[in-house]
């Protein structure tokens, strides 16, 4: 299973990202936990990068398309080449490069999970965190210029990967379990198709209406 998160900060790439990698035993490879790794050792592209990680500005792309290339091969050899990746890609120009990556190493992603919340429910979850974590970036200023990024540059990769069949959307507005059980099953349910089906054939989904009904089931 190879799946990719396309999701605002404090959506739950992190929370859910985990949950999928342990249902299908499979790397979490998230960005920026390899980034805020960097920092918290200081190497040289720590030191390089604090700075774009605490105003809330995306890193040069190449050095996050370095990090993943890697995380992919070592997956390949590992793991059978399975992933969740959480972080990226964030702008069109990461998505595509990301692509070829996947298509060199036979390793392009199955689904796109974008996880919908609104900008107040994510404010809230994000302030809620800095009192228990201390993230630099979870401060009120640098919450709002992280959103923003995420509106321009970001959520617009969300249709490319509609074209491409692949995405499946979820209401991230809903308790931590019951989203997860709506990932599981969706995911569980297109396990046995996905080494079957092209990419053209397939069709985006929807569950952000599924509603509680589902949760309850
Ligand atoms: P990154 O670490 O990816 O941060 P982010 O996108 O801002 O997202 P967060 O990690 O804050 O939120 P999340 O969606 O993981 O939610 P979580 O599960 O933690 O990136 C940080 C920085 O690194 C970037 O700003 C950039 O500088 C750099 N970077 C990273 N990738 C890059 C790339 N590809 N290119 C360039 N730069 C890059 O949940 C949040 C909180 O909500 C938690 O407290 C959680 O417990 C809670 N929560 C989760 N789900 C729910 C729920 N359903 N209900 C209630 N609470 C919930
Ligand atoms: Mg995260």
């Amino acid at each position: 299973m190879r799946v990719l998160l396309v999701a605002p900060p404090g959506a739950g790439k992190g929370t859910q990202g985990a949950l999928i990698a342990t249902h299908f035993g499979i790397p979490h490879i998230a960005t920026g936990d390899l980034l805020r790794d960097h920092v918290a050792r200081r190497t040289e592209l720590g030191q390089a990068v604090q700075e774009h990680l605490d105003r809330g500005e995306l890193v040069p792309d190449a050095v996050v398309l370095d990090m993943v290339r890697d995380a992919f091969i070592e997956s390949r050899t590992s793991n059978g080449g399975g992933y969740v990746l959480d972080g990226m890609p964030r702008n069109m120009t990461q998505a595509r490069a990301l692509y070829e990556i996947g298509r060199s190493l036979e390793m392009t992603a199955d689904v796109a999970l974008h996880l919908k919340a609104d900008d107040e429910e994510l404010t809230r979850r994000l302030l809620a965190r800095a009192a228990l974590e201390g993230r630099s970036d979870d401060t009120e200023e640098v919450i709002r210029r992280r959103l923003a990024l995420y509106h321009e540059v970001t959520h617009p990769i969300v249709d490319w990967y509609a074209e491409r069949g692949i995405l499946v959307s979820v209401d991230a507005v809903q308790p931590v379990q019951r989203v997860a059980r709506q990932i599981l099953t969706a995911l569980e349910a297109m396990r046995p198709l996905i080494d079957h089906v092209p990419e053209h054939a397939r069709r985006p989904i929807d569950l952000t209406s599924l509603g509680t009904a589902f949760g309850h089931a």
